[in-house]
């Protein structure tokens, strides 16, 4: 069997959901409390034994290499006035060189063109990928649990949870055979179904682990709803050649590509954080 090393995270979105706060910052470097969301995603990779991460990029994505980069002026001036607690905050988010990769999706045709031009990195192995708009609260993190299913069961594994039925058509979405297991079989799935049409209302979250037979589907996968490439394209067609699961997770997810997602999320995350939690209770109680 072979691990899951590898990641891709697909940075290349414009945002426009959130805009205009992502008109000149990337939507993955927005804050959550004190660290951009793509922290959180890239920290939830590593706590799964993910190794290498591959970052599949586009025009003025640049902050995104500086964030996993050292800053030394910044460094050499915070250890000079001694403020270590900030300088290892400022220091977590740099890997071992040579563990991240970047390349560039050049056109936007798609969640399953991003992953696509990510296959000479990935090679011949299976590999994890990430939605950065999502971040997930909780631990063990999502990938943790989905790695450990994979462990077992190997193939193909997404992560789903339940949505409101009003709001299948913003989602990719199974249809489960049956929903008793953790590790749910499907007969299929389907990207942004209208609400009549959708199979069942389990969305798929944006965490995958997929075999590296998708790359070919991928190549052949032609465009499908918003006129792009889907990735649950592809996924549809490689579940009728290799086993494919569904799993739900006990973490919370948050969709911060959208404001309200965003806004909540700040909430939430701020109360795993001893220090706001009073201060910031009493204050959202002043408000509402
Ligand atoms: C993407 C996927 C979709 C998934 C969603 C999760 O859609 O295509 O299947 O349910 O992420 O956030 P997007 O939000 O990029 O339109």
């Amino acid at each position: 069997m072979k691990p899951i090393r590898k990641i891709v995270i697909p940075v290349a979105g414009h945002g426009t959901r959130v805009l205009p706060a992502t008109k000149s910052t990337p939507k993955e470097m927005l804050p959550v409390v004190d660290r951009p969301l793509i922290h959180y995603v890239v920290e939830e990779a590593l706590e799964a034994g993910i190794e290498h991460i591959v970052f599949v990029t586009g025009r003025g994505k640049g902050a995104l290499e500086d964030y996993f980069d050292h800053a030394f002026e910044l460094e050499a001036g915070l250890e000079a006035k001694g403020k270590t607690e900030i300088l290892e905050d400022v220091r977590q988010p740099i890997m071992t060189p040579g563990s991240l990769s970047y390349t560039r999706q050049q056109s936007p045709a798609g969640l399953g063109h991003a992953i696509w031009c990510a296959r000479e990195i990935i090679g011949d192995e299976p590999f994890a990928i990430s939605l950065p708009d999502v971040i997930i609260r909780g631990k063990p993190g999502c990938l943790r649990e989905m790695v450990d299913h994979y462990n077992k069961c190997q193939g193909n594994i997404i992560a789903v949870e339940e949505v409101p039925r009003e709001e299948v058509n913003k989602y990719g979405i199974i249809a489960p055979k049956s929903t008793d297991e953790a590790l749910m079989e499907m007969t299929g799935m389907v990207e942004k179904p209208s609400v009549e049409d959708a199979p069942s209302n389990f969305s798929i979250t944006g965490r995958y682990i997929l075999q590296p037979e998708i790359f070919s589907l991928l190549e052949k996968t032609e465009r499908g709803a918003g006129n792009e490439i889907q990735l649950t394209d592809a996924m549809a067609a490689l579940m009728t050649q290799q086993p494919f699961f569904a799993c739900t997770f006990s973490g919370e997810s948050h969709d911060c590509g959208s404001k309200i997602g965003w806004l909540k999320a700040n909430l939430a995350f701020a109360t795993d954080r001893p220090e706001f939690v009073q201060e910031l209770q009493s204050y959202v109680g002043e408000l509402f």
